[in-house]
């Protein structure tokens, strides 16, 4: 499980770590995004809270959560954006009693706050593959799409603008810090210093598995 503010790179992180260890990636910010695009009843729900950086509500995303981790009882899952509450948390442990599957590894991603806000302010990703870039410390080089083959098709979140991106840091910090002491109290949790650079964080985050 990553666990991190908005900007910390837990989706850049995820993506490499599901690739090196065959996990299935469960995000809860792509799977409401695909639902605000399909126009479903439940992404009509989720966008007015998701464009102001607040958080969606609990039953919905638990919801959303419980179809896909019933579903197939021989994954490991990476979990990215989820539990962000402490309701969700216990949510979470009821799901994996029910299928007698341990949390392995809780990661913290740190970066301080201004740090954050440049990361989210500068962040472009491609509507086809989902990579994300940043137009100073990751920029796109006219690297293949990995879902096309063509360029990538770059854009930035709504909710990637300043107004938003502080009220998502505030939000993190009054709902979802909570979260390192309910794991940090099961000795489940490993610090990760996230201001490094992409492949340092990589190897933390890898060395920390191994270490168990
Ligand atoms: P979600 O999509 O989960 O957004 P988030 O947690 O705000 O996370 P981000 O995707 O913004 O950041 P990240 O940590 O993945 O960073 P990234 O790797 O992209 O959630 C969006 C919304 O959905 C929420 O606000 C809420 O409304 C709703 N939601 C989702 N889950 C929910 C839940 N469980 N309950 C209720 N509501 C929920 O990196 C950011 C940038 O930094 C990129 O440009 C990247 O290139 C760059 N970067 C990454 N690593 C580094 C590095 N080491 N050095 C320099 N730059 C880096």
């Amino acid at each position: 499980m990553f666990l991190g503010p908005p900007g910390a790179g837990k989706g850049t992180q995820a993506e490499r770590l599901k690739a090196d260890l065959g996990l299935t990636h469960l995000s809860t910010g792509d799977l409401l995004r695909d639902e605000v695009k399909r126009g479903t009843p439940l992404g009509l729900e989720a966008k007015r809270a998701m464009d102001a950086g607040e958080l969606v509500p609990d039953a919905v995303v638990v919801g959303m959560i419980r179809d896909r981790l019933v579903g197939d009882a021989a994954a490991n899952y990476l979990l990215d954006g989820f539990p962000r509450t402490i309701g969700q948390a216990e949510a979470l442990d009821a799901m994996l009693a029910e299928k007698r599957a341990p949390i392995e590894h809780v990661l913290l991603l740190s970066v301080p706050r201004e740090e954050l806000v440049r990361r989210l302010g500068g962040r472009w990703l491609c509507r086809n593959c989902g990579k994300s870039y940043h137009e100073t410390f990751a920029p796109y080089g006219g690297e293949p799409c990995e879902a096309t083959g063509g360029k990538c098709d770059l854009y930035q979140r709504d909710d990637d603008r300043s107004d938003a991106v502080a009220n998502r840091l505030n939000v993190y910090e009054a709902q979802t810090a909570p979260l390192v002491d309910h794991y940090g109290g099961r000795g489940l949790l490993r610090r990760i210093d996230g201001e490094r650079g992409q492949d340092e964080v990589y190897g933390q985050i890898a060395s920390a598995i191994q270490g168990g």
